[in-house]
């Protein structure tokens, strides 16, 4: 089979290319990248893909990279005669997307993931394919509340101009004629057995600016980095019991395992079913930090200069700690079994995510 992809030097991407190249040895991949720096697309695949295999603990990057070629561009300059001239294909797996969760005056995010896959599937059509693969989000739910069904779409309200462009670019696969699969993951971490993640994504922000609140405090106060720290932040993020964080190992393993059954119209919710609560998330990140006096709070009356900061820089993730969605995973247990989601995330899991986190990048700190 060759498959035509976009976003292989994702976060998923990267992930799911390993894992269906290495269980369908016949399989081969033509991705869109695009260069960044001084470096081409096809060598940011070749660091990426490497990567990945060091953090899957194989040795078989070379291999897998003799079946992936690369085509140079973006999404919003879509090089759809280079890719056509790559062909033929069996079908497209469209992975890449913007996903910065922020403020979006100039529409940037939404058109790039709008008109990225029109172009998509505007090339699928030309090609010829029947068959069509989209990674969305579980957030298509935006504000709703209660349980939100795999087959439906039920929102009418979003968060950020993210979601609307995943909720739009949803529509648009289902409407589009192909036979299609849609996979929808929440919030990616790290994997189950030790919480580490390759590319630390969204949530992460909080984890980097709470170390960096202790980072200040302690050398203002002149306290050792790695002792106890004591601080009165307020944080206004809600009380919720049902933040899907998902773990990278699953929403891969699980899409690559999707990926070569029949298409029939489906979505899948890439979820889990264990959410964690904001109070879980937040003894998981003060026991590694050794802080104390760190607050969650419905609403922050009369905010510290500090406490603005934080609403600020972390606005576009509160509403994550506030949702009240219960994804069902009906489609995933009918598909695969529910063995598969024979797992569950716990505090465990969460101090190990969070000191993995902080074992990589403030080392300083533990
Ligand atoms: N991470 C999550 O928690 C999460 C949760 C739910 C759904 N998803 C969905 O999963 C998919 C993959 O996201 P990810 O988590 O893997 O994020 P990611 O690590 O940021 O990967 C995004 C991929 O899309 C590519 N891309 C972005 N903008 C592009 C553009 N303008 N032109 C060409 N390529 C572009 C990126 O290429 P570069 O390397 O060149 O930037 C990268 O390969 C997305 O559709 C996202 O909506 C992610």
């Amino acid at each position: 089979m060759r498959i035509l992809m976009t976003g292989i030097t994702g976060l998923v991407g990267a992930g799911f290319a390993t894992n269906l190249l290495r269980s369908n040895p016949d399989y081969t991949i033509v991705s869109l990248c695009r260069g960044f720096g001084n470096k081409s697309g096809l060598e940011r695949t070749k660091d990426t893909i490497k990567e990945q295999c060091e953090m899957d603990d194989k040795q078989d990057a070379e291999e897998l990279l003799s079946r992936i070629e690369i085509v140079e561009g973006t999404l919003e300059d879509f090089p759809a005669s280079e890719m056509s001239a790559k062909g033929p294909y069996d079908t497209f797996f469209h992975c890449a997307a913007s996903v910065n969760l922020g403020k979006d005056p100039d529409k940037k995010t939404y058109n790039t993931n709008f008109y990225g896959t029109q172009s998509a599937l505007s090339l699928a059509k030309q090609l010829g394919l029947k068959t069509f693969h989209y990674v969305g989000t579980a957030y298509v739910a935006g504000k709703c509340s209660g349980v939100v069904m795999e087959d439906s779409m039920p929102a009418t309200e979003w968060n950020n101009s993210y979601e609307i462009s995943k909720y739009d670019s949803e529509k648009l696969v289902r409407e589009s004629g192909f036979d299609y699969t849609i996979y929808r993951p929440s919030i990616i971490v790290g994997r189950l057995s030790d919480g580490v993640i390759r590319k630390p994504l969204a949530f992460y922000r909080i984890l980097e600016f709470l170390a960096r609140v202790k980072i200040n405090g302690c050398k203002k106060a002149g306290l050792p980095l790695n002792g106890p720290f004591s601080t009165k932040l307020r944080i206004a993020a809600g009380m919720s019991d049902k933040i899907y964080f998902v773990p990278q190992d699953y929403v891969q393993q699980t899409i690559a395992k999707l990926f070569v059954l029949p298409v029939c119209n489906k979505t899948y919710h890439l979820t889990g079913m264990s959410p964690v609560s904001t109070q879980m998330i937040a003894i998981a990140v003060c026991e590694a930090l050794k802080t104390t006096g760190l607050g969650i709070v419905d609403n922050v009356e009369n905010p510290s200069k500090e406490e603005k900061l934080v609403q600020r820089m972390l606005d576009d993730l509160l509403p994550y700690f506030k949702s009240n969605i219960t994804f069902d995973n009906s489609n995933v247990i009918e598909a695969l079994g529910k063995e598969v989601l024979d797992w569950k995330l716990d505090l465990d899991f969460l101090r190990k995510m969070v000191y993995a986190y902080y074992k990589e990048n403030n080392p300083e700190l533990l």
